[in-house]
This record gives structure tokens, sequence and C-alpha cells, in this order.
């Protein structure tokens, strides 16, 4: 089937006792069963839930992957995935990945004798050469908030030579734009909470594994460890996912109309988005996605102007997060990446005049005519 008939169908059943056309909240914690060892196969609710397990099959299907699995959060997903390492193990990471990645990997997993390597993965043919002996590579592309672009083609097969697992955070891209697992990574997650859910009222997230036995794990993981998603935030997303392809060709639309304004304002030192031919991996990325995406960061020049700029918005909100059909503006030194340390932010580009925005779905002019008048004051 198509994307947009998976979007809306895939993995989704009328509901058996009722035909209802979309899939119940089944909000219950356990099941009557028969007889000792006689049940539906539905035991016990953090091990299995049909809302959560449809939501699954649905994202599954869409990325193209084994199987999916749900949890609470995008980083508990994050966390989940990161259990297929032991102590002893090495990972490589690219770069101004989310903060909270960044957080996790630094100061949770270094802790259990597993290390952590943040290098340019931009530039597949340095990142081998620098990258040493590794078990997990680790990419966001475009990466958060600089919108670098890493080769997903070349560095699956860096990884396969050398015996670890390619996973990427493809949150940003949503599987419309970009299908990591059919360029030859293992493992992509997602922070449910941005574009898959798409309406800013839920907290989630996922694994996709492209293989059964990395499927397997994260299945065990997810009823061992417990950080499930729940079946009111499982039913949001998979309603989310329904108008996925319709939400994303509007959501790039319209960063093409706030790019195109921002590159030629006076007051923009500088414009980080996929879609400008200038944009360093431009070309790469035209080869990995069929588009740019909606998250755009640009450069004020200090605190002070950013700070301005974030202040007088009004159609944009300034707000953490990303993805949802509203406009969301944030400031990336003091919001999403203040878990890295000032030396790590500035030897990355992460300025103080950095601001990023994630465009929603509203119409183009009016949301270049909020940022006009909030950078009048720039
Ligand atoms: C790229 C990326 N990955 C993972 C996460 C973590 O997701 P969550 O906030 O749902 O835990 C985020 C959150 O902003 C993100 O932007």
């Amino acid at each position: 089937m198509g994307f947009a008939t998976d979007c809306i169908h895939a993995g989704q059943e009328p509901d058996p006792t009722t035909g209802a056309v979309t899939v119940p909240i089944y909000q219950t914690s356990t099941y009557v069963q028969e007889g000792l060892g006689k049940h539906k196969g539905y035991e016990y609710a953090r091990t299995h839930n049909l809302t959560r397990r449809t939501l699954e099959r649905n994202l599954a299907a869409l990325e193209g992957g084994a199987d999916a699995y749900c949890f609470a959060s995008g980083m508990a997903a994050v966390q989940a995935v990161l259990t297929l390492v032991k102590a002893g193990q090495r990972v490589v990471v690219s770069d101004n990945v989310y903060g909270g990645t960044h957080r996790l990997f630094t100061k949770v997993l270094a802790n259990y004798a597993v290390e952590f390597a943040f290098l340019d993965a931009s530039d597949p043919g340095t990142l081998e050469k620098e990258a040493g002996r590794f078990d997990l590579l680790w990419i966001e592309t475009p990466t958060n908030p600089l919108l670098k672009i890493c080769d997903i083609r070349a560095l699956a097969d860096l990884a396969r030579r050398r015996g670890a697992i390619l996973v990427v955070d493809n949150t940003f891209m949503s599987p419309f734009f970009q299908r990591p697992l059919a360029l030859g990574a293992d493992i992509v997650v997602h922070s449910t909470t941005k574009f898959l859910n798409g309406h800013s009222d839920s907290v989630g997230g996922v694994a996709v594994a492209k293989e059964e036995k990395h499927a397997e794990w994260l299945r065990f993981v997810q009823n061992a460890a417990g950080a499930i998603l729940s079946p009111f935030d499982a039913f949001l997303v998979l309603r989310g996912t329904k108008t996925l392809h319709l939400r994303m060709p509007r959501h790039e639309e319209n960063a093409r109309a706030v790019a195109s304004f921002l590159v030629r304002h006076p007051k923009v030192q500088r414009l980080y988005w996929p879609g400008l031919p200038d944009h360093p991996g431009h070309a790469v990325h035209k080869g990995q996605a069929s588009g740019f995406g909606a998250l755009v960061s640009f450069e004020l020049g200090g605190l002070e102007a950013a700070k301005r700029v974030l202040g007088r918005v009004r159609l944009c909100s300034l707000g953490e997060s990303l993805g949802g059909v509203e406009t969301l503006v944030s400031h990336p030194a003091t919001m999403t990446h203040a878990g890295y340390t000032q030396a790590e932010r500035d030897a990355l580009g992460i300025t103080s005049g950095l601001v990023r925005i994630s465009v929603g779905c509203e119409d183009a002019a009016d949301l270049v005519a909020d940022l006009d008048q909030a950078l009048s004051v720039a």
C-alpha cells in the first residue's frame, strides 16, 4: 500500500466487539482469564494493550521495520535502545544531538561502564578515521539544532564493517520524508511527542527495529523495564499518524516561506535549513529524504537580540518542543541544549544568539508577518 493508505489503515482493524472504526482506548490494567493458562492472549496491560499494539503495528509499517515498541517518552525509547549496549562497549554519537540524549548518555549511562564519544558525523570519511572501535553508532540527521546532515547509507556501511549497529533518531523528518531502515539503519527512534502525534498533546516515544532479533529484545525490555506508552497517549498518536501525510507537506511549504524570508533579512546573520541549496549536506540530504522538514534555525548575533525577538513574537509561541501544528520558537542554548556545557555549545556553534523555529501549519503569510514585526526589535 502507499504511504497515505498506511498512515490511515496500517495495523488497524475495526474493533472486533462493536465494529468501531477507531481503535478504542483499552483502559484496563488486566484481563479476565477463563482458567489457568487459558486466556485471549492478553494477561496484564504492561505486557499487552491493544491500543498501544495497534499504534506499534502502524509505526512499524510507516518506518518499514519488522516491529515497533512504544514507550512513555522519546527519552524512554532512547534508553530502551541503549540496553542493546553492554558494559565495556563503546557508542559513537553524532555531535549536536538533542540535549536530553546527550544528558542521558553522559550523565546516566556513562555510569554503567559504557563509553560515549561525540563526533562530527557529517563527513563519513573523517568519522571512519576518528571513531576507533565502536559497537553502536547513534545519529540524528538533520541534527538538533544546527541541522547538520549525516549520510545514512555511508554510515550504515561503516557500522556494518565495524560489526556495530546504526540507530537513527528520525524525529525531525518523520517517516513521511525519511525512512532510515531502507537506507541501511538497524533501528529508528522517534519522540512521538513531535510530528507523529503532531498536536502537542501527548508525550511518547517509539523504537522501530528492522530485524526481528532487535525487535524481540525491545519487546522484552519494554515489558521488563515497564516504561510503556499509556493507552490514551497511544490513541492520540494513532489519531496523529492518520494525518501525517497531510501535515508534513504543509509544514515544509511553510518552512520554505519562513526560510526564504529569514535568509534575506538584514538582522539574520546565518540561516540553517537543509532546503537551502548552499546548506552543507544539501545534496546528501536530497539523496536520502524526500523533503527538508519544518525545523529552521537562525543566528541573531547575541543573547540580547535573541531575547528581544523571542519576547516579541505573538503568533509563534515561545516554548520547547517541535512538530505540532502550531509554530514554536525556542532558544536552544538555554532550553533544549542547556544540558551541554557552555564550552561544548561554543565548540558546536550553539550560540546564545541562535533561535530555532518549528514551523507549524498556519498561514505562511501570518507567520512571516509575525517574525517580521518581532525582528524589528532585534
Ligand atoms: C530529536 C529528539 N529526540 C528525542 C527527544 C526526546 O523526546 P521526549 O521529549 O518525547 O522524551 C527530543 C525532544 O525534544 C528530540 O527533539
